[in-house]
């Protein structure tokens, strides 16, 4: 062979092109997961609404749903109020039932082991402190959270087949991605999310569901950048990982266009809404347009704060009317206007089964006797900078003294906000700890005033108050709607107190017959007139 004559092919270099590395956009990946899709008549006509810390705990909400209607379980600060209970010795043995049913035993050991006091603490010992939550969550941390929403769920679940939910607020972010896990581990049947715009949690739910990583946007103050929580499952699990259903979603909506938003922008399937109105215990949507307050300096609602039933109904799935429908009559004109139902928290508060202190609901249910029940709409209070509703009770920081009496600490930070410090690094701040720490954090000094530090109130109503180093005890600050004064309407003649038994029973008395079945034109009943409430 001439090798003179032999060509040397071209060789065309690849050329070199660095790969286009892009951050990833906020896009979960969509899992495509067997929905369950239930009949309208088989959906719960009563949902009882989730009421943190604690007041909705599993045996309220086991209550509810054994009777066939929807019990919610509060999933926030669970972690906190979960230790305080094996701290407290887990009188009962509840706790450790449910720790015995975790799927992670090892994990669930690791838990037991380092809080379980047996017999309990002496009465006037502290609770231990706990890590406070961070957008990069520690392990220890996340296993708390996970073993904790897992045992509410648990419990709430035993004894019967009938679908538990549980309720987080946006608003209080970092502890989400493993509580949900943990509840799911449990089989939640129903997740429920208001106190902000949760659009990213059904994508959160339909990646656990398929057992992958869950990635959730943290609204940080000042970002330059975003910032992300992770959490996967497989970084936790004992062998093979157990199968999950996708729990329904429900978002909590204050206005028709919050709703609107919802169906249209949300990661994953929202499967229904409940409306809430501004005179629902608990935090408030704040009124819209410029703030007007009445003498007393509560915020006033108008028209552009009212929402229509009817635009509610035609975006066509199934919707719960929420803020002072725990009444026969009321449970019926929902369902008249088209709706599912309602979601009632403040008449299940006071029920026996509920977790609110008994000293406190003995109290309220003396005052709500006599119809002079007084809630006041506080818009200062809560470190979110949403309006809380407090019920005026002697000997709870309602009380101007009481509350001044409190030294500012902050050592739960639930509500603390995270937020971009000078060095580009992510800071946490909470309006009501103590003034100096929030100014330092670039926080605003107006923002701190009439502040209240709802973690430590809303464990004390729950009978877990903190016991400071001078002695001094947490004091409740309770919660509660505007309508309080209509759980009269369940005090038997002569007593007291009155069971989730009565309120359910009661509250469906009115509802007729045909509409706790199968009635499709309940949807949209033609004709019908828009509502305002
Ligand atoms: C004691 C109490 C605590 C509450 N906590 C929460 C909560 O943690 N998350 C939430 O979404 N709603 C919370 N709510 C609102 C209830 O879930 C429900 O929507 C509301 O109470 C309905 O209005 P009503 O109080 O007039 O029945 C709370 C309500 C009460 C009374």
């Amino acid at each position: 062979m001439d090798l003179s004559k032999l060509e040397m092919p071209k060789l065309e270099m690849p050329k070199f092109e660095m790969p286009k590395f892009e951050m990833p956009k906020f896009e979960m990946p969509k899992f495509e997961l067997p929905s369950f899709e239930l009949p309208s008549f088989e959906l719960p006509k009563i949902i009882q609404g989730g009421m943190g810390v604690g007041v909705s705990n599993w045996r309220l909400a086991q209550a509810v749903s054994r009777l066939g209607q929807l019990g919610v379980v509060s999933g926030t600060a669970l972690d906190t109020l979960f230790v305080r209970r094996l701290v407290d010795g887990d009188s009962g043995g509840h706790m450790k039932r449910a720790i015995d049913a975790f799927p992670f035993q090892e994990m669930a050991r690791r838990v037991w082991n380092e809080y379980f006091v047996p017999g309990g603490k002496p009465a006037d010992a502290a609770y231990p402190a706990l890590t406070m939550h961070q957008a990069k969550q520690q392990r220890k941390v996340a296993e708390l959270l996970m073993v904790s929403n897992f045992a509410e769920v648990f419990l709430a679940k035993e004894g019967h087949k009938n679908p538990v939910g549980i309720n987080f607020l946006e608003k209080v972010q970092m502890p989400h991605l493993a509580s949900i896990y943990g509840a799911m581990l449990a089989g939640v049947g129903y997740v429920l999310m208001g106190a902000g715009i949760p659009l990213h949690i059904p994508g959160v739910l339909d990646a656990l569901a398929a057992q992958h990583a869950a990635v959730y946007k943290l609204a940080v103050v000042g970002a330059t950048e975003d910032v992300y929580m992770n959490f996967d499952p497989a970084d936790y699990a004992e062998g093979k990982l157990p199968e999950l259903v996708r729990p329904k979603f429900l978002a909590i909506v204050s206005s028709n266009t919050l709703a609107t938003t919802m169906l249209r922008r949300a990661s994953g399937k929202v499967d229904g809404l409940v409306y809430e109105s501004p005179i629902a215990g608990g935090h408030n949507a704040p009124p819209r347009g410029k703030l007007q307050v009445n003498e007393a300096g509560e915020p006033l609602y108008g028209e552009r704060d009212r929402i229509s039933v009817e635009d509610l109904r035609a975006l066509g799935v199934p919707f719960w009317l929420a803020g002072g429908y725990g009444s026969p009559g009321k449970v019926r004109e929902a369902i008249e206007a088209g709706a599912t139902g309602v979601q009632v928290g403040t008449v299940f508060a006071l029920t026996e089964e509920s977790g609110l202190r008994d000293d406190l609901k003995t109290e309220l249910l003396s005052q709500v006797r006599e119809r002079r029940g007084h809630i006041f709409t506080d818009r200062l209070a809560s470190p979110t900078g949403f309006p809380f509703k407090v019920a005026v009770l002697e000997g709870t920081g309602s009380q101007l003294p009481i509350y001044e009496q409190r030294k500012r600490v902050c050592d739960l930070g639930y509500l603390r906000e995270p937020y971009e410090g000078g060095d580009g690094k992510v800071g946490y701040r909470c309006a009501a700890e103590p003034v100096a720490n929030y100014l330092a954090k670039g926080g605003k000094q107006e923002d701190t005033v009439g502040r209240k530090c709802l973690c430590n109130s809303l464990l004390a109503n729950v009978g877990h108050a903190q016991i400071r180093k001078d002695g001094r005890v947490e004091a409740a600050l309770v919660t509660a709607g505007d309508d309080i004064n209509t759980a009269s309407e369940f005090m038997a003649d002569g007593k007291m107190t009155y069971s989730v038994a009565d309120v359910v029973g009661q509250l469906l008395s009115r509802v007729r017959e045909s509409q706790t079945a199968t009635e499709p034109e309940l949807y949209g009943a033609p004709g019908m007139n828009p509502v305002f409430i």
